[in-house]
């Protein structure tokens, strides 16, 4: 999937961060964000997953132009706006919107709830009050929330309340795309169900393009066309969900789909489980990075790095994947 009718294109992205450990001591360098590349069509979900640490809410921040990236292009509508000039740049920043993880610390307690959603419209548009006041109310009910909710205040409403109002703060520009960085991470699991439900539902009828980021697989299997496995800032399995949960290849998505809680016992049997401790991201392990914890490993792996390839109708980057799959 490519052309035009991708809506996003992310190619070759990267972000490293440079940390200084004291002076005289040399500077370090993290690779947080290390050669990522997708293809995003209106209507579809693409699902970000691997530890902590591995660079997702990295890789959001570079979508979202929250921070610039240190290399790679980023093309909404076939155009790039990483290097875009700063008008080319706002016009972006409004079709490419985020939820994060607990909206709480963005939204102001000193607002009222329709005060906080008119405020995307205030800066971005010329709509009076009174339009402004419409839009708000549509969307308002677009994504569950009561009239009344209009004259509260963030601390009057639950966790999945709170998220509905960062859903429609997302939305009140009309996005092409909306990055939700672990949005029901926070959430009881009951509630979790509804707001996904609620997320799906708004994409079938708005059209938008999901980068869906999360830990938990149980939660992406149900909503991702596609899935993207990062392991320390690198991708090493990318495909169709459906296939990626049918038949993992990488040794890493294998582990981490048998470490997720299944509702079926036979489907973790004979699985292999992470082993070992995540290294360091100041320090990554020579070769394939994930050899410290693979169970196929050989010389190779400690040698050489292996880049994604194509098999079995996906991106994979490990030397044995023949052997394995
Ligand atoms: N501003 C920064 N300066 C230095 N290092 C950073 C910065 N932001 C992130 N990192 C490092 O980059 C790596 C990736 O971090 P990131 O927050 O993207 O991971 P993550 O996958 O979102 O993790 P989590 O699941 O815990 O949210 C980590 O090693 C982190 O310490
Ligand atoms: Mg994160």
């Amino acid at each position: 999937m490519s052309g035009p009718e991708a809506v996003m294109e992310a190619q070759d992205l990267r972000r490293y961060y440079e940390l200084s450990r004291g002076w005289l001591a040399p500077k370090a360098t993290v690779k947080a964000l290390d050669g990522v590349s997708f293809t995003l069509a209106p209507h579809r979900t693409l699902a970000v997953v691997g530890e902590s640490g591995c660079g997702k809410s990295t890789l959001a921040r570079q979508l979202t132009l929250i921070e610039p990236p240190s290399s790679g292009a980023l093309r909404l509508n076939g155009r790039d706006y990483a290097t875009a000039s700063e008008a080319e740049r706002r016009r972006a920043r409004r079709q490419v919107q985020i939820i994060f993880q607990n909206p709480y610390g963005s939204l102001n307690p000193r607002k009222k709830i329709g005060a906080i959603l008119a405020e995307p419209l205030a800066i971005n548009t010329d709509l009076g009050s009174v339009e402004r006041e419409a839009r708000v109310r549509e969307v308002m009910a677009k994504v569950g929330l009561r009239p009344e909710h209009y004259m509260r205040y963030p601390h009057m409403f639950s966790g999945g309340q709170r998220q509905r109002v960062a859903i429609a703060r997302a939305l009140m520009l009309k996005p092409r795309v909306v990055v939700a960085d672990e949005p029901v991470s926070a959430l009881d699991v009951s509630i979790q169900a509804q707001v996904l439900n609620l997320l799906m539902d708004l994409q079938d009828e708005l059209g938008m393009a999901y980068v869906f980021i999360s830990h938990d697989l149980a939660v992406v299997r149900h909503i991702a066309d596609d899935v993207l496995v990062m392991y320390l800032g690198r991708p090493v399995e990318q495909g169709a969900s459906a296939e990626v949960f049918a038949r993992p290849l990488h040794p890493y998505t294998r582990a981490l789909l048998a470490a997720a809680p299944s509702l079926d016992p036979d489907r973790r049997a004979g699985r292999s489980v992470l082993r070992g401790e995540l290294p360091s991201p100041l320090n990554p392990p020579a070769g394939c990075a994930f050899h410290t914890r693979c169970p196929h490993a050989d010389g190779e792996c400690a040698a050489r790095r292996p880049e994604p390839r194509s098999y079995g109708g996906r991106e994979v980057a490990c030397h044995h994947v023949e052997r394995i799959g």
